[in-house]
This record gives structure tokens, sequence and C-alpha cells, in this order.
């Protein structure tokens, strides 16, 4: 079976990270994102793999290339301006055969494939979504089905009155080839606000398929930070890779770091911390839930807590970074700063 990622979008939600990286290689504990969604496919033995990109399409081909490194054959479309879900899907249809399994690039999710078929399959569904349960639905794609799991309704990103159930769309589906030809090729269209509500109305077979296990969209500052918290913690099942390791000089506290990161003296990490590559942490400094990126200094006595610090950001002595501080990589904090 294939799988198409769809990774194109711009990340706006996540900027300033976004701004340089697109949020699929985004850096999570010396990995970039999608790699772990690869962790998945490869599980269930999904190697061919086709990466529907646009913007800052080339970051990708540099960052995987063929796959081979990753023991998987990944293929690249580009559309030069964004086509939307659904229009970056029918640019990918030359390339696929048979049953297809589309993934949104911003989330990780421990399904099953094997059981998500089986699903597909009892349920002689044109398309499966898989479902998964959040606290604000308001966010997603909301998907109400009946007691045998075929769809009844799509909401993408509901009101609160609208609100009636709290499975949404997971950003997984199965695709029967037939599907392809509702699809219009080369102009704008939404597999969420296009695709799924009219073939609902047209009457065609949509089950949801709800995937139990871990599931994350990164797609704010908030949900960044959230699943480092998460993969330190072991609230995944996901493994953060061998670059970022242990690093020594961490309490009780649960602290990974990339080659070459040095903290002085009396730093003093709580809760859970990831530091990138080359991070330098000053005397005193005092670390609490948060992510450094690669290169960022960290100045003496300076005090973090739930925030992210970006590439090559240098942050003065004794500055206070509070909550949901979001710091651009190649930033300057100045001494006693208080954000
Ligand atoms: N190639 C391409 N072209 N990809 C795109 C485009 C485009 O024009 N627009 C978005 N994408 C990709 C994004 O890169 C991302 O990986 C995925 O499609 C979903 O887009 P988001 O912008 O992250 O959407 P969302 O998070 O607001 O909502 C979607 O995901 C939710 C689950 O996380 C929807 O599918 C919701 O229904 C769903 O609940
Ligand atoms: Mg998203």
């Amino acid at each position: 079976m294939r799988a198409v990622i769809l990774i194109g979008g711009m990340g706006t939600r996540l900027r300033p990270f976004t701004v340089e990286t697109p949020k699929p290689l985004l850096p999570v504990m010396n990995r970039p994102f999608l790699e772990y969604q690869f962790q998945v496919l490869s599980r269930h033995g999904v190697r061919e793999v086709v990466l529907c990109t646009s913007y800052r399409a080339g970051t990708f081909r540099r960052a995987f290339g063929t796959g081979r490194r990753l023991g998987l054959k990944i293929s690249y479309v580009r559309e030069s301006i964004p086509l939307g879900t659904g229009g970056a899907l029918k640019n990918a249809q030359s390339l696929l055969n048979g049953t297809t399994l589309v993934l949104n690039g911003d989330v990780l999710n421990a399904f099953n494939l094997g059981a998500f078929l089986k699903f597909h399959r009892a349920r002689r569904a044109e398309i499966s979504i898989a479902l998964t349960r959040v606290k604000d639905p308001t966010l997603y794609g909301l998907v109400i089905t009946d007691e045998k799991g075929m769809v009844r309704r799509f909401l993408e990103k509901p009101s609160w009155d609208e609100v009636v159930s709290n499975s949404i769309n997971a950003g997984a589906y199965l695709f029967e080839p037939s599907v392809f030809t509702h699809l219009p090729q080369g102009k704008p269209y939404s597999l969420e606000r296009g695709l799924f509500p009219e073939r609902l109305a047209a009457g065609a077979r949509i089950a949801g398929y709800v995937a139990p296990g871990y599931w994350i969209d990164i797609g704010s500052v908030e949900m960044y930070l959230q699943v480092h918290l998460d993969l330190l913690q072991g609230r995944t099942p996901f493994r953060p890779g061998p670059r970022a390791r242990p690093f020594k000089n961490a309490d009780g506290a649960r602290v990974t770091a990339g080659a070459g990161t040095k903290a002085a003296p009396f730093v003093r990490f709580s809760g859970s911390v990831s530091l990138g590559s080359k991070v330098r942490i000053g005397r005193g400094a005092q670390l609490t839930d948060c992510v450094v990126l690669d290169g960022a200094s960290i100045g003496d006595g300076a005090r973090l807590e739930r925030c992210i610090v970006g590439p090559k950001a240098r942050v003065g002595t004794h500055a206070v970074l509070g909550p949901g501080t979001a710091l651009a990589g190649g930033s300057l904090v100045g001494d006693y700063s208080q954000l």
C-alpha cells in the first residue's frame, strides 16, 4: 500500500518557527517531526510514500532525499500555488494505485493500519476517516457517525453551538481509487470543506474509524511544546532517536540534549526539557518544561518556563521567559528582560 502525506501548508500558527522551516520538518528532540510518522508507516509495512509539497518545497527533498536512509521510497509532487488538501492529493494521482493511505503531515498518530484497513473493508467504504477525541473540537474537523460507524456529518472547524460530540478527524484517511474522479485537477479544493460533505450529500459510503492511542496535531506553538513534553514523559509509543541523549546534569527532571550541548554549574532543570545540539546554558539558569533549539544560548541566572527558544537565539543574563513565549531563531533578549 502507498501513502500520501500532505505537507504543503504554511504553518502560520506556528510562526516564528515555520518562517524558515516548514512544520513537518521542525525538529522534535533532534529529528524532523515527520520522521516519527514515518516510523508508523514502516512499522506497518508501508514503504512507498508520496509527499505533496508546496510551501518551502525544496527543503523536504534536502531532508529526506529518496528516503533510502529511512527505509522508504519517497516521491515528491509540488504545487506552485497551494491547491488545498484536495488539489494537492489530485496531483499525486498518477503515482498511486489501489487503496491509498492519506495523512496530514503535522499529526502524530500511532494508529494500527491493519485494524483501520479491516474496518474500511468490512464497511465497503469509499473513504474511511480515522477519528480521535479531543477537548476542543472547534479547532478541528468534527465528524458525526452512526452506531455502525458510518459518517453522517462532517463539519470543519465548527462553532461551539454546533459541537455535538468530541470525535474529530485525526488527519488519516483510506481512499478507494474511485474517489480521485471527484477531485478537480489544478484548482484549489479542500477535502474537508469540499470532498467529504459533497460525497456525503451524494450518498457515498464514508466510514469513521475511532483510532485508539496517542494523537497530536503540532499546528500551534502550544502543541509543538506539548509533543516534546509527551515524548519526554513517555506518553507516546515513539522513540526520539539517537541524536537526543539523556542529559547528565539533569537532577530529577527529564532532559535530553543533542551533541555538543553544555550547561554551566548550578543550572536547575525541572519537569521535561528538550535541548538541541550546541546549546549553552549559563550558570544558575532555571529551565522548566521548555524546548531550546540548536545553537541557542541561555544567559547566567535566566529563568525559562513553558516556552520555546528558536535556533541560535541568545537569551541575556537573568532574563525571564514566561509560559507561551515563542522566541524566533536568531533573536536577542537583553539582560534582565521579562517576556
Ligand atoms: N500540499 C498541500 N497543499 N498541503 C496542504 C495544503 C495545500 O494547499 N494546505 C494544507 N496542507 C497540509 C498541511 O501541511 C497539513 O499537513 C495538512 O495539510 C492539514 O492542514 P492544517 O492547516 O494543519 O489543517 P488543520 O490542522 O487546521 O485541520 C486539519 O487537520 C485536523 C487534524 O489535525 C483538518 O483535516 C481537520 O479536519 C482535522 O481535524
Ligand atoms: Mg494541522
